[in-house]
């Protein structure tokens, strides 16, 4: 059903702060800033190999990443994996009992359709189903 990890979302405060580190000092290739305004947050792509690091900075503080940020700290938020079709990844998840937090995908930046899995069902690690391309 995964095909790889595709990405890890890292909340951060500030975007001007993190990036030089991840782009400059560990010398990731930066691919862009886009706002994903349905999640209230700024999404700094880079390119490590196959994979993606995705740095979360909220824009609001009603943004799901600020009350993570509230109450974690900055750092880990969700690891993504890569699957080829999401409607059946999560029909086979729904019908094993595992609780989805998007019964249906909907649109991630970069072209991408996604659905996260409820924690409670993941061990606590918020996990994020990822399918490229329309
Ligand atoms: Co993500």
């Amino acid at each position: 059903m995964l095909t790889k990890i595709i990405h890890i979302g890292i909340a951060v405060k500030s975007l001007e702060e993190s990036l030089p580190f991840y782009r400059d000092n560990l010398g990731m290739s930066f691919a862009g800033i886009e706002d994903v305004a349905e999640q209230k947050v700024r999404v700094a792509m880079l390119q490590v190999g196959e994979s993606k690091i995705e740095l979360l900075e909220p824009t609001s503080e009603d943004s799901p990443v600020a009350r993570f940020i509230e109450k974690n700290g900055a750092g880990i938020h969700h690891i993504a994996y890569e699957v080829a079709d999401i409607e059946a990844a999560i029909a086979k998840l729904a019908a094993e009992g595992v609780r989805m937090i998007d019964e249906k995908p909907r649109c991630g930046a970069h072209d991408t359709r996604i659905a996260f899995l409820h924690p409670k069902s993941s061990g606590g690690v918020l996990t994020e189903l990822c399918q490229c391309g329309h």
